[in-house]
């Protein structure tokens, strides 16, 4: 399998690679278009915050299958478009946080002592110690937006330094909060009471110029601005406004709305220290991510575990291990459902009973849905969801603890213009797949191999007769599992057999008597 490694990569990452056996193409800068000439040949691409993923692009990467962020942002990412593709989009969050969190204190702190400024006359002969006078960070208010792993990591390292610190995190729980020695406020009350906020969110449509004209109008006069995150969370104009007007007394900032910055006016200010993006420029954090990073990938290419995927679900490697068989049948009913279903479907209603309902449902749904759609199209676990929506299909979902037959059940049904059609399924022993009711009528069959689903009358001779049309034509039954509405009624008989069944023998079971309709299903 090939990677492209489209922006600059730390060695021990590039070696992981190599030792697993994989073809690499590392660069240390790529413009898209070589991207775009590049991609269609590569299973894998790494990108740090150089390459930007479209949907234009997407469309070139017939092969790809994962892309891997070495790093935590991913505005650089159309993560829908890459799911839409069935591409994994993973980063490696914490990789970098340590780096960034220090980061943010050392502009904090140069912000306030005058650092660089100082630096530079020196450097010019200077001797302006009055010019450079500076405030200190006891007991001064720190406001942090954005209390994740940066965030929480600049808090910590604040509270070192006996600042107030107080924080805004609509996912940060208060007892969280509490154990990190930080008071949980409204965002109001960050731009009210702080001396200095420091954003540490994603750059999402809600965080695009969280900081404007209007809300820095309600910070304190003299408020100090920093940003550590993401260009575009503080908007640059009204930023320089709010700086030479005085109102903000500085910023320090890492990121911006263009990068690199050209001519940026905020540059030129004496009261704006800047960084190029240096936020995780340590070796120590570059050697995270990219060890990160590579041992993902080939972990996913190879094994199909993906850790850190951004655009499926959320699966710790314990839960992972508990939910797998669960998974597993899930996508086998979808499948024997996309095998027989009766023309278009409108609608598949998923219901998880007992133990299952207690699962994180969300890789059992899309399973059932790579099952289904896979007979139709090219799918997997990311892209199913989306091309079941783009499809039109209604998806429902609902759980039940109740347990009236079996500790674990998933039934699923799929409703379309000719009618429905169900399947339940359990574990045995948290393990066995069984298929336990089709089309509302009990039985129990294993699902796997190649099977054969007859309707069929509830008379005496059938079973005898397609056992008798097999054994003509060379098959042999491994076994055979029937199911009935009641006595003389419908009835539906499900046969496992040894090998392939010729058309011509599967239309010559067709006319034998009492069998309504034969379907063939593998799994
Ligand atoms: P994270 O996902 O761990 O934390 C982000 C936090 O922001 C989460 O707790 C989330 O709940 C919170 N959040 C989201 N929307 C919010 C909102 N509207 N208001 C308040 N909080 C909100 O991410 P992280 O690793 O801590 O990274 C934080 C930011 O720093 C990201 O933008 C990332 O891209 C950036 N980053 C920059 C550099 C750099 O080189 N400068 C390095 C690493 C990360
Ligand atoms: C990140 O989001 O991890 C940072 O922007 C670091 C980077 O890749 O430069």
């Amino acid at each position: 399998m090939k990677i492209l490694i489209s922006d600059n990569l730390a060695p021990e990452g590039v070696k992981i690679f190599d030792e697993a056996g994989f073809e690499v193409n590392a660069r240390t800068s790529t413009t898209p278009e070589e991207v775009a000439v590049m991609i269609g040949e590569y299973d894998g691409l790494v990108i740090r915050s150089g390459t930007t993923i479209t949907p234009e692009l997407l469309e070139r990467a017939d092969r790809l299958k994962v892309i891997g962020r070495a790093g935590t942002g991913l505005d650089n990412v159309d993560i829908l478009a890459a799911s839409r593709k069935g591409v994994v989009v993973m980063n490696t969050p914490g990789g970098n946080t340590v780096t960034t969190a220090e980061h943010t204190l050392s502009m904090i702190m140069a912000l306030c002592r005058n650092i660089p400024q100082a630096a530079a006359s020196l450097k010019e002969n200077k001797w302006e110690k009055k010019k450079y006078t500076g405030t200190e960070l006891l007991g001064k208010t720190l406001g942090i937006v954005g209390l994740g792993n940066i965030g929480k990591n600049v808090a910590k390292r604040a509270r070192g330094l006996e600042m107030q610190v107080i924080g805004y995190d609509p996912y940060m729980t208060e007892d969280m909060a509490h154990s990190l020695g930080l008071k949980l406020v409204s965002l109001d009350e960050i731009y009210a009471l702080s001396d200095i906020i420091t954003v540490h969110t994603p750059l999402t449509p809600e965080t695009r110029h969280l900081l404007r004209a209007d809300t820095i109008a309600r910070m304190k006069d003299g408020v100090r601005l920093v940003n550590c995150a993401r260009g575009g969370i503080i908007k640059e104009d009204d930023l320089l406004e709010a700086l030479q007007s005085g109102k903000v007394a500085g910023a320090a900032l890492d990121v911006f709305e263009k990068e690199p910055p050209q001519d940026n006016p905020l540059l030129a200010l004496t009261n704006v220290v800047g960084t190029p993006h240096l936020g995780a420029s340590t070796s120590e954090a570059q050697i995270n991510v990219a060890v990160m990073v590579a041992n993902q990938m080939v972990e996913y290419l190879k094994t199909g575990v993906a850790r850190n995927a951004r655009n499926l679900a959320a699966v710790s490697p314990e839960e992972l291990e508990k939910i797998q068989p669960h998974v597993s049948l899930a996508e086998k009913i979808g499948s024997l459902l996309g095998q027989v279903a009766d023309g278009r479907t409108n609608e598949i209603a998923m219901e998880f009973f007992g133990d299952t309902a207690e699962l994180n449902s969300e890789p059992l749904s899309a399973a059932i849905l790579k099952g289904f759609l896979s007979h139709f199209a090219d799918v997997n676990l990311v892209s199913a969801p989306f091309l079941a929506k783009d499809r039109g299909i209604k998806i429902s979902e609902t759980r039940s603890n109740e347990r009236p037959n079996f500790q674990n059940k998933i039934t699923v049904t799929i409703r379309g213009k000719y009618g429905q059609n169900s399947v339940s399924g359990t574990l045995f022993n948290n393990r066995d797949p069984r298929i336990v009711m089709v089309d509302g009528m009990f039985l129990e069959a294993i699902p796997e191999g190649e099977m054969l689903i007859f309707r069929n009358n509830d008379k005496p001779g059938v079973i005898g007769s397609i056992g008798r049309a097999l054994a003509d034509a060379g098959i042999n039954i491994a076994r055979m599992q029937f199911g009935r509405e009641e006595a003389g009624g419908k009835a539906i008989s499900i046969v496992n057999v040894d090998s392939p069944v010729a058309q011509d023998v599967l239309a010559q079971m067709a006319t034998l008597p009492n069998v309504i309709d034969i379907r063939v299903a593998r799994l």
